[in-house]
């Protein structure tokens, strides 16, 4: 959808990633696998993982405490903080309620929503209808998980792939540039391709479903690498032709940061090239709902995002989940 009325933009980003490093040498010893294995069927060559005890909003803190430094704003400026999580520090309440109070954003509603890996871009784009509304004036957004916890760590096929991190933005009107058009969709009919069974409501958490591991996350990896590649591309092109920007005016793709081969091939379909994308899923792996503001926040502090670039973040996640904002910075 081509975005009018008032501009919504980004005005300052932040990041969080604990300090430990698990390299795939260390999930060597843990699990039957190889760099090499890795590395030539992902990309990723280490991921951060937090210490017991750490969680989701311990992440998000230090994360929105940046984006605030750099947005030259206050928590008490903040009328709106969203959370995509998937990995809440608790089924209620909400990451957004804990982080709210510790930030000391009194004047703010909170929430968390829940898109999976799309958490980032589906949190910009909810924000962006409040602050284009009227209804407030600046949101903190941040995408943050801790997946380390429900991540099966005897199981090489997902234990591989993913890691804990934060990136967090502010959003507010802006005078130049800001968001240009945005694109969100979903497909529940390949919901079990990727998920957790159990702990919710449909099979509540219990002796028998720890045995049967119904806890940690479960992937069709074939399949979710196929729909990536389909969904991530149409909904860059779908952007692309809304905004009436042509392809190679956009600057810089921050696409979810997956696998570098899902990557690859999304780009190579949405006519795009690898020159203008941006890859840190080498170091951090897939941190879901974090990776596309971890992302950009490094595409900026590099210089890969400057004043006027056009900047365009692609999603893709479990539910099925995906969208896409174009914006110009
Ligand atoms: N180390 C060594 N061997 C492994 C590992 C591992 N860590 N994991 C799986 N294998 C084996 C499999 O058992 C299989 O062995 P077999 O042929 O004897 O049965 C073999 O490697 C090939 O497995 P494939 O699944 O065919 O390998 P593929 O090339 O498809 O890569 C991968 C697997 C990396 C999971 C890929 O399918 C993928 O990236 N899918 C997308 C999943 C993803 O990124 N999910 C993240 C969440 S969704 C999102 O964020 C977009």
């Amino acid at each position: 959808m081509k975005t009018s009325a008032r501009r919504i933009g980004v005005v300052g980003v932040g990041m969080c990633v604990p300090k430990k490093v698990l390299t795939n040498a260390d999930l060597e010893k843990m699990v039957d696998t190889t760099d090499e294995w890795i590395q030539t069927r992902t990309g990723i060559r280490e991921r951060r993982v937090v210490e017991p005890g750490m969680a989701t909003s311990d992440l998000a803190y230090d994360a929105a405490k940046e984006a605030l430094k750099r947005a030259g704003c206050h928590a008490k400026d903040i009328d709106l903080v969203i959370v995509g999580t998937t990995s809440p520090d608790m089924l209620f309440p909400s990451t957004a309620c804990l982080l709210q109070h510790r930030l000391g954003a009194k004047s703010a509603a909170g929430f968390d929503l829940s898109a999976a890996c799309s958490g980032s871009v589906f949190s910009i784009i909810t924000a962006q209808q409040y602050l284009q509304t009227g209804r407030f004036k600046r949101a903190l957004v941040i995408g943050a998980e801790v997946l380390s916890g429900f991540v099966d760590w005897t199981d090489r096929s997902t234990c591989v792939l993913f890691g804990d991190g934060a990136g967090a933005c502010v959003m507010s009107r802006v005078s130049r540039g800001g968001i240009l058009a945005t694109d969100l969709g979903c497909d529940g009919s390949a919901a079990e391709f990727l998920c957790i069974p159990g702990g919710g409501s449909r099979q509540p958490p219990s002796h028998a479903s720890i045995d049967q591991r119904l806890h940690y996350l479960r992937m069709d990896g074939t399949e979710i690498f196929k729909l990536a590649v389909r969904r991530m591309a149409e909904s860059a092109q779908t952007v692309i032709k809304a905004a009436r920007v042509p392809a190679d005016k956009i600057d810089c793709l921050i696409p979810h940061q997956a696998n570098i081969r899902i990557i690859q091939a999304m780009a190579k379909r949405a006519r795009l090239p690898m020159e203008k994308v941006y890859v840190n899923v080498d170091r951090y792996g897939n941190t879901s709902a974090a990776s596309n503001l971890i992302a950009l926040y490094e595409a900026v502090q590099e210089g890969k995002v400057k004043r006027g670039s056009h900047v365009l973040l692609v999603a893709f996640g479990a539910g099925l989940t995906w969208g896409s904002v174009l914006l110009q910075w």
